[in-house]
């Protein structure tokens, strides 16, 4: 039993009563350092779950953790909790976009450790906010029976556990604090760093018991693990040309894609599923969303004229539902190699329609060492780099992209992309953009791959 769970009912009763006009202005102070922001919060700490509101109100999603089950069975109503230890979080690093922490200091007399688990489990980005009264005004030296000022008596500079109070009304009487003094404080080793780690993803370790449904919150945010990758860049031809290349030509670099030109339009071919045009401002601003379930996936794409040029930035956001990192990599990846032929196009093939055609290679190809197969196949030579001249089958050509996943050949009349997908643990696949006729299943590409990786 924690020392909160005997007065949990007090807590929430008499004590918070006392707390309704916010006399320290705590929930000021939580709307104004937190922010507006999506996502879910987790709450160090969160008693019986007060601050939920004032988290809801700034557009995230509460979650609360708390070690006294008194406590939280007053939250329950408010929010998702966990009953943990906030040094020990069940939560995986690089994981949540904000972590706030309030008027919990003295109750953690282990905080620096606390600190450094909401900078493990804080996402990049990510924001932690610490709401608290300065020691040297709540230590068992801080004499507030004067309501016009508050007396400092000796024992500022002494860090410890105490239950004096000046009043035996109050919370720390009946619970104790920690008090620790700022230059014990500064004296600490290295406090944590708040950055944030990586990408967004929550698992949670099984063991705590749970009082309320905390763990389908957070499955389902492990479901909903978001990504972002994009490309931003300056491009030859008009906003114009750019735009027709994105919209009606995307076959032409990438794959073709359809939409009805208009916001509100349905679109397929982008986004995983098709979607809904959201933004339809020819030229300038094009954008497409897919969304069920709390699960989502949207492409947007702005053109701005610089001189001659263009300058694309394109934002793909979206959910990965498993296999979060892998998919992340080949997406970043991909993404990179599609806006270089995007690139290509504009500047070798402007204007001009293509024939896509797209042939995956067999299974086998997705073991390690298929896609130096395929190259040992097509003749690439182990220090190949762009710029150099190369004929795929029969046809000549420049090398115009190299990675360790990808390579890409453009001809007089052709954008030929090899996507070594077997880095990922896929099939590799063969992609052609023809810009002379041609007879697609008369390449041979099937027949060819199937020889190689027979
Ligand atoms: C003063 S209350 C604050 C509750 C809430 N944040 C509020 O502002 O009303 C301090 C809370 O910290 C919790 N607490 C203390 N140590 C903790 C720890 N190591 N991990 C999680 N919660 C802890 C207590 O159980 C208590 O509910």
């Amino acid at each position: 039993m924690t020392a909160y769970d005997t007065i949990a009912d007090w807590y929430e009763t008499t004590f918070l009563t006392g707390q309704r006009d916010d006399p320290l202005g705590i929930e000021a102070t939580l709307h104004e350092l937190l922010g507006p922001g999506a996502g879910s919060c987790l709450e160090l700490g969160c008693g019986t779950g007060i601050h939920a509101g004032t988290i809801r109100e700034l557009g995230r999603r509460p979650l609360g953790i708390d070690v006294s089950a008194g406590m939280l069975r007053h939250a329950t109503g408010r929010l998702p909790v966990a009953r943990g230890d906030a040094e020990a979080l069940p939560v995986a690093t690089g994981s949540l976009p904000a972590v706030v922490a309030v008027m919990v200091h003295t109750d953690m007399p282990a905080y620096p450790a606390v600190l450094r688990e909401a900078a493990r489990v804080l996402a990049p980005g990510g924001v932690f906010v610490h709401v608290g009264v300065h020691p040297c005004f709540c230590g068992g030296f801080a004499d507030r029976s004067d309501e016009r000022a508050v007396v400092i008596r000796p024992g500022y500079r002494d860090p410890g556990w105490t239950t004096a109070s000046w009043t035996d009304r109050g919370l720390r009487d009946k619970v104790g604090a920690a008090h620790l003094p700022l230059p014990a404080r500064r004296a600490q080793p290295d406090g944590p760093r708040l950055a944030g780690a990586k990408s967004f993803a929550v698992v949670v370790e099984s063991g705590l018991p749970r009082l309320t449904p905390w763990q389908e919150v957070i499955e389902e945010a492990a479901m909903t693990k978001e990504f972002e990758v994009g490309f931003e860049g300056t491009l030859a031809g008009t906003p114009d040309q750019c735009w027709r290349a994105v919209t009606v030509e995307a076959g032409s670099w990438s794959w073709p894609i359809s939409y009805e030109p208009r916001a509100g339009g349905r679109e397929t071919g982008l986004t995983f599923y098709g979607g809904e045009v959201t933004v339809w401002q020819p030229d300038e601003h094009f954008a497409t969303r897919c969304e069920k379930d709390g699960w989502f996936n949207e492409l947007d794409y702005t053109f701005e004229p610089r001189g001659d040029a263009t300058h694309l930035k394109f934002v793909h956001r979206g959910v990965f539902l498993e296999d979060w990192d892998t998919n992340y990599d080949a997406c970043r990846k991909h993404t990179a190699f599609y806006y270089h032929s995007l690139g290509e196009y504009l500047a070798h093939f402007p204007g001009r329609s293509a024939t896509y055609a797209m042939t995956e290679a067999p299974e086998s190809s997705a073991e390690p060492g298929g896609f130096a197969k395929l190259k040992k196949a097509l003749g690439v030579p182990d220090d190949v780099q762009a710029g150099d001249r190369l004929a795929v089958r029969g046809h000549d050509g420049v090398v115009d992209y190299v990675t360790p996943e990808f390579l890409g050949v453009r001809t007089a009349d052709a954008l030929y992309r090899f996507y070594g997908r077997n880095a990922f643990g896929w099939p590799i696949g063969v992609g052609r953009h023809h810009f002379a006729e041609v007879d697609a299943d008369a390449e041979g590409w099937d027949a060819w791959l199937a020889e190689v990786f027979g």
